[in-house]
């Protein structure tokens, strides 16, 4: 049990939660993740790790209302507890002196991308960060993650704020003008193999974060399992992050896409009962 100590709606159907987790605040890592059931009866769903703090023994996670779990997740308040949370999980990224790094966050990648930025700028790295989301309004976490970079390009794919366009225009823009050593980047699956497919010709390496569906997260199941150089890996113990230009991402999206029926269902029944 972990209880919920803030809860901060960051745009419509996007809350973060500040949760007690010593034990998981004193031992994360860069590129992180936990997992968790917000009640006995509710399926386990993997979140990435936000942000966390050490001394106050708390962790903060950011999560999209888009399915039965992630709208049990939000019934949740301050002070309530969630039932299970496992983590740190996931293998954490290794901080070293890259050079010149673009942090790419699209939607909900913005909060774990929050992290990897502020990681590797302590660690040496200059930093830019490419933000965006479709529309004002969803562009979260902006001036943490100013805080957390060298330079900082927002992007709104409708131009209601910052650069109008996808987070991959203002990166081939950016490539085309300066020397880039590493791109990390985390969103939509869409966006991260947009983002491979620009820098594999141009030979920088290009870290993504992959999103299966888990279930134990602990290596046993196999649901997770990803196709990455031609060879099968399971991103709860050998991710989530892998090499951008590896990746076969026609094959996650068919995965991803396996258990939409079963998924819409479950929401009905869950919204049929409260
Ligand atoms: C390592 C990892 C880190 C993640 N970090 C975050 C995070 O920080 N914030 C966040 O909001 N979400 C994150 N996710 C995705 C999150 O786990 C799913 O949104 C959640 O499991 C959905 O559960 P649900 O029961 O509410 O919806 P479901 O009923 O399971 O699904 C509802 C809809 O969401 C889609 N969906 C389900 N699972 C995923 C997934 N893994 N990726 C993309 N779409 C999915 C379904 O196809 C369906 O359209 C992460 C996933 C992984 C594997
Ligand atoms: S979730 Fe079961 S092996 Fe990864």
């Amino acid at each position: 049990m972990a209880k919920i100590t803030r809860k901060e709606f960051l745009a419509q159907d996007i809350v973060l939660l500040e949760i007690e987790a010593k034990r998981i605040a004193s031992n994360a890592q860069v590129g992180q993740f936990v997992v968790l059931m917000p009640y006995e009866t509710s399926e386990r769903i993997p979140i990435s790790l936000h942000n966390w703090d050490q001394i106050r023994g708390t962790i903060q996670i950011v999560f999209q209302i888009v399915g039965r779990t992630t709208s049990e997740l939000s019934t949740l308040d301050v002070g309530d507890y969630i039932y299970t949370l496992l983590g740190p999980l996931g293998k954490p990224l290794e901080l070293a002196e890259y050079g010149k790094v673009v942090c790419v966050g699209g939607g909900l990648g913005i909060p774990p991308i929050y992290n990897i930025a502020k990681g590797l700028k302590e660690k040496g790295n200059e930093v830019i960060s490419i933000i965006g989301a479709r529309t004002a309004s969803l562009l979260i976490l902006e001036e943490l993650i100013r805080e957390a970079s060298d330079e900082l390009i927002t992007c709104t794919d409708d131009g209601s704020y910052g650069r109008k366009g996808f987070v991959t225009e203002a990166l081939r823009d950016l490539l085309n003008t300066t020397k880039i050593d590493l791109v990390i980047a985390i969103g939509p699956v869409p966006m991260m193999e947009a983002v491979a497919n620009l820098t594999r010709p141009m030979g920088i390496k290009t870290i993504v974060s992959l999103n299966p569906i888990m279930l134990d997260a602990t290596g046993m199941c196999g649901v997770c399992r990803v196709k990455v150089g031609g060879q099968i890996k399971f991103a709860c113990v050998d991710g989530p992050k892998f090499d951008g230009h590896e990746v076969d991402f026609a094959d996650l999206r068919r995965r991803l896409a396996m258990y939409k029926e079963e998924e819409a269902k479950a929401l009905e029944e869950w919204k049929a009962r409260i």
